[in-house]
Formats: structure tokens, C-alpha cells, sequence
């Protein structure tokens, strides 16, 4: 393994509420996670991200905090917490949670606090405005659901700054009380044992918002700062960090410029997912081919990591207007399953048509990329969504564990749920759950433990670097390579639906015994690179050399 961890980590990311209730109240807990840990641990995940943990009205599931030091009631006591971040240790499992510090919830004590008088200590935490910003109109990240970003505030007789729901007022990040108080924060999390955070909404949490400039600053500097106190504070830690923001820009998130990286260690690849989408919809290699070709060269320690589905809208606000109607025509093609005029609410599975063979392809593809990949609970049984659930509700449901009522995921009357469980057609718990595909060897979790199992001998993907291999390829297929010191893997993948014979012989000089570590059939004796089978939807990772760190 190298030198960081998280460079060869899989991560696995889910919400407490919706994963397993331990004492039948409907809601998710702790104890209840605790309890399926062993699953997790056989899956071959390294790292959990647990969505927010804090206490919470929950308007936003969990996403607006109204106290950043304690876990919210429903899911356990700050000593379960504790006992889980050891629990989880023992299986060599480490755990990042979500740090929502871009705004509050607005019941949280501080707002309150603001809102109710100018000579409040808490005032200047948050942005206010006397008069009416010109811009309250702009910036909404909830087209649809938010038609503003300033709201009046009778209480205050202001107008405050919200980047997202109306609930969420954005905290002031150029008051230095504001900035101690995050790193307190912060602090407080890695001394009980978390190993980072997923950071929230980057690029609004630096923004220094001034009133009617909808392109206020930002101070990329605070970024540094935390990753000084963070790396002070626990020298292995990880700053994982949501930044949709254009190519151009992500460098900036890494590192200052000066070739460290001293910001963010991991960003989310939203520019690879997009185009990972687009490239199944097409059947058509080339956006992933671009997306090799444009990565940003990241500073040393600055990792990608990799999703195919996350806890949101699948993003295409990047793609041009006719690439996003392809893969709405394809994954989306009712108004229903589309959300924020921009992105799909649906799992990955039912998008596939639950071909298993498009799904295997998917994942293989994503868990290849370079960078650290991330998968969403259920989707390594190919869970489906609910459409009739509002927004991104839709793709929230419980873990379907078993055949039993609820799907094993609570003993509570199933009106008390937290959100019903997926009870209909074939992607209703009696047709997709754990107990059944734990108990199989063809199962799609049996698939993703060896696939993760397999990247466990294969560190380039995490640590190495991967390129495009630019030979001539049938139509529908993509060819790469990840290179580390550790030797080379090479890997083919069919997003047509032809057989197709893949001409491989410009590697043999660098070829030493080269072999099949993952297919998705068995092709017999790999033979000679330059008449490699492929079938349709089709994938084959190949060790091509071993290195001299082996
Ligand atoms: C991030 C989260 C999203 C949440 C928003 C506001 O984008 O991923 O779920 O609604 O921030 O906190």
C-alpha cells in the first residue's frame, strides 16, 4: 500500500436514518450500523462517509445542523458514536463524516440568537442586508424549489444570505469568530477518532458574499488554514470536498499553486461523472477518453474520487443541452425522474434497465478510473428509487437487508419509517435484498466483493497514473492503463453491445505474463495481445507487468 491512505481507499457512503434501526422506532441508528459493520467489512469497503450525524430539523435530511457538537437523538448518543469509530477501527475500517459549515439550520441557537436583535453576539455570523440585494434572485442551487438567495427576515428586519433552502442561512466566514469556531468544530470531531470530513459545499463556504455582487470573492486562503489545523490536529486525516465548479478552477482547490498540496486532499470527480453518464448513454468511449486527456495535473498528495451515484441529483449541468437531452432520452426519460432542470433522481440500476451486464460494465468502468472510488449504500445490490417520494427523496430509501417485513431494515409499524421502503415491481426487497445476494456467488454483491477484492492487488488505480491507450479500438470501446510502481494494469471495456476483438500488441514489449484479473466472463487463456475477445458490454482488466515494488 502506499504512503496514503485514502489513495487506495474504498469509500462507501449512507445515512444513518435510512441504513438499519436497532430499536424499532423507524429510524435508522447508530447501534443499528454497528450491527452490520460485518457486512460492510465483507464488502471490502476501507472508509464510511456518513451523511450528517448532527441534530437536525431535518428539512434538508440532516444537511441544515442545529448543533455541530453532539449527534442528533434519533440516531444514538455521542457514546454510540464513539463506540462505532471503535468498532469500526477493529475491522480496519475508518470513518469520515459529513461537515455541513457552510450555513445552519436556521432553529440553530446562533441564528436565533442573530436574528433577534443587531446587538446580538451572534449578528455578525451570518450576512444581512438592510436593503433589498439586486441579486436576490440569482444563485439559487434549487431552481424550482428556492426562488431566492436573500429572504427578508421580520424578526431581524433584514434581509439574510441563503446559497440554498430558505432554512440554511450561510454563515459569515470573514468574521475570525466564525472561522475559530469551525476549526473548534473540527477539532472536536478528529480528537473522538474520525479520520476527515466531506466537506459541503466548498466553493460558497469561501465565498465572502457581498450584497447585490453575485460574484463576490473568495477567500481561498481559509481553505489552507483548515488544512493546517486539520493536519496539525490529526496528522492522517482527509479533507474530502464537494466543488462542482468549472475545470479550470478545481486546481485552486488543491493546493495554492506552489506545486504542494495543501488544501483539499480529495475532490469529487463531479466532471468524470458526467461524462462517465454520457459515454453509457451514447454507447461511445470518447467523453471518458476527454475526460483522461483534460484531468487537471493535481499537485502530489491530490486524488480524484469517483462516483457514479451519490446521496443527489445526478449533475449534468456540465454537459451541452444536446448531450444532456441524449442521457435524459436515455436515463431519464419521464419529466418525473428529472430534477433542478439539470439532473436525473434515480439509482443506477433501474437507469440500466437493470441489465446486469450494463451495470457490471458501469461499475467496473468507474472503479478503474484513477482516484479513490465511492459507492452509495445499495448500490453494490442494485437497489432501485421511489418516484412517488418528492425530490431527491427518491433515491433515500431504506436498505433493503432482507425478506422480511420492512425489508430488515426496522421492526417499527411500516407507516412509522423514516421513508417507506421499496415494496413494488422488481426492485421491491422481496426481488433485491442482502440476505439473498450474500448467499450467492452470481450475485451483484458477490461481483463487487471480488471486483474490490481485485483492487486490492491492484494499487496503480488508487496511487498510480492512468492514460487513455491511444490505438485503434472498435467502435464502443475504451482501452487504459494505470501505471505504478508497482507494474501496470490494463484495462478494455465494451460500451457497445457488438463482440468485438480488441488489438492489444503495441503492450507486448512491456508485457510479462500478462493476465485476466477481472472479466466479466471467463474468456479462457488470455493468448496474445493483439486478439483480445471482448463482448458486448464486455470488460476485462488485465495485469499487464509487475513492478519492481512488488
Ligand atoms: C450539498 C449536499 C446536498 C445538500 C446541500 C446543502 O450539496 O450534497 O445534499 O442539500 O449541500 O447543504
Amino acid at each position: 500500500m502506499g504512503d496514503r491512505w485514502y489513495s487506495e481507499a474504498v469509500v462507501y457512503c449512507l445515512d444513518i436514518d435510512t441504513f438499519a434501526d436497532s430499536d424499532g422506532d423507524g429510524v435508522g441508528d447508530i447501534r443499528g450500523l454497528m450491527s452490520r459493520l460485518d457486512y460492510l467489512a465483507r464488502l471490502g469497503v476501507t472508509c464510511l462517509w456518513l451523511h450528517p450525524i448532527h441534530p437536525s430539523p431535518n428539512r434538508d435530511d440532516g444537511y441544515d445542523v442545529t448543533d455541530f457538537y453532539n449527534v442528533d437523538p434519533r440516531f444514538g448518543t455521542l457514546g454510540d458514536f464513539a463506540e462505532l469509530l471503535h468498532q469500526a477501527q477493529n475491522r480496519g475500517i475508518r470513518v469520515i463524516i459529513d461537515l455541513v459549515v457552510n450555513h445552519t439550520s436556521d432553529e440553530h441557537p446562533w441564528f436565533q440568537s442573530a436574528r433577534s436583535s443587531p446587538d446580538s453576539p451572534y449578528r455578525d455570523w451570518y450576512l444581512w442586508s438592510d436593503q433589498e440585494p439586486a441579486d436576490r434572485h440569482q444563485g439559487m442551487v434549487f431552481p424550482g424549489e428556492q426562488n431566492e438567495t436573500w429572504t427578508y427576515d421580520r424578526t431581524a428586519k433584514a434581509w439574510f444570505y441563503h446559497r440554498f433552502y430558505k432554512f440554511q442561512p450561510d454563515l459569515n466566514v470573514s468574521n475570525p469568530q466564525v472561522r475559530a469556531e469551525i476549526k473548534k468544530i473540527m477539532s472536536f470531531w478528529l480528537q473522538l477518532g474520525v479520520s476527515g470530513f466531506r466537506m459541503d459545499a466548498v466553493p460558497f463556504i469561501i465565498e465572502l458574499t457581498e450584497p447585490g455582487n453575485p460574484k463576490s470573492p473568495k477567500d481561498f486562503e481559509f481553505i489552507t488554514e483548515l488544512r493546517q489545523h486539520v493536519q496539525w490536529r490529526r496528522g492522517d486525516a482527509v479533507l474530502l470536498a464537494e466543488a462542482n465548479v468549472e475545470p479550470d478552477e478545481l486546481p485552486t482547490f488543491f493546493g495554492d499553486g506552489s506545486g504542494s498540496g495543501n488544501r483539499i486532499h480529495m475532490l469529487f470527480d463531479f466532471m468524470l461523472n458526467g461524462r462517465l453518464v454520457l459515454a453509457l448513454a451514447r454507447h461511445d468511449p470518447e467523453p471518458l477518453i476527454e475526460a483522461l486527456r483534460d484531468t487537471p495535473k493535481l499537485p502530489v498528495g491530490g486524488q480524484w474520487a469517483t462516483f457514479l451515484r451519490n446521496h443527489d441529483e445526478i449533475d449534468l449541468s456540465r454537459l451541452t443541452t444536446e448531450q444532456r437531452n441524449q442521457v435524459y432520452a436515455e436515463f431519464g426519460p419521464d419529466e418525473n425522474m428529472r430534477i433542478y432542470d439539470r439532473g436525473i433522481r434515480r439509482r443506477l440500476a433501474p437507469m440500466l434497465g437493470n441489465d446486469r451486464r450494463r451495470i457490471e460494465l458501469a461499475y467496473a468502468l468507474q472503479f478503474s478510473m484513477r482516484g479513490t472510488p465511492v459507492l452509495r449504500y445499495g448500490e453494490e445490490i442494485g437497489m432501485g428509487e421511489d418516484l412517488s417520494l418528492p425530490g431527491r427523496e427518491a433515491i433515500r430509501t431504506p436498505m433493503q437487508w432482507s425478506y422480511a417485513t420492512n425489508a430488515g431494515f426496522s421492526t417499527a409499524d411500516p407507516e412509522k419509517l423514516v421513508r417507506p421502503v421499496i415494496d413494488k415491481g422488481e426492485f421491491s426487497y422481496q426481488q433485491v435484498n442482502v440476505t439473498a445476494q450474500t448467499s450467492d456467488t452470481k450475485s451483484l454483491f458477490a461481483w463487487f466483493e471480488r471486483m474490490i477484492r481485485t483492487l486490492r492487488e491492484a494499487p496503480e488505480i488508487g496511487s498510480g497514473s492512468t492514460t487513455h491507450i491511444d490505438v485503434s479500438m472498435p467502435a464502443g470501446v475504451l482501452a487504459h492503463r494505470a501505471d505504478g510502481p508497482t507494474g501496470t494494469m490494463v484495462f478494455v471495456h465494451n460500451l457497445g453491445t457488438d463482440d468485438v476483438e480488441v488489438d492489444l500488441s503495441s503492450l507486448e514489449p512491456e508485457a510479462d505474463m500478462p493476465m485476466d484479473v477481472l472479466s466479466d466472463r471467463g474468456y479462457g487463456e488470455l493468448g496474445k495481445l493483439g486478439a483480445v475477445k471482448l463482448a458486448g458490454y464486455g470488460y476485462r482488466w488485465i495485469r499487464l507487468c509487475r513492478g519492481s515494488a512488488w
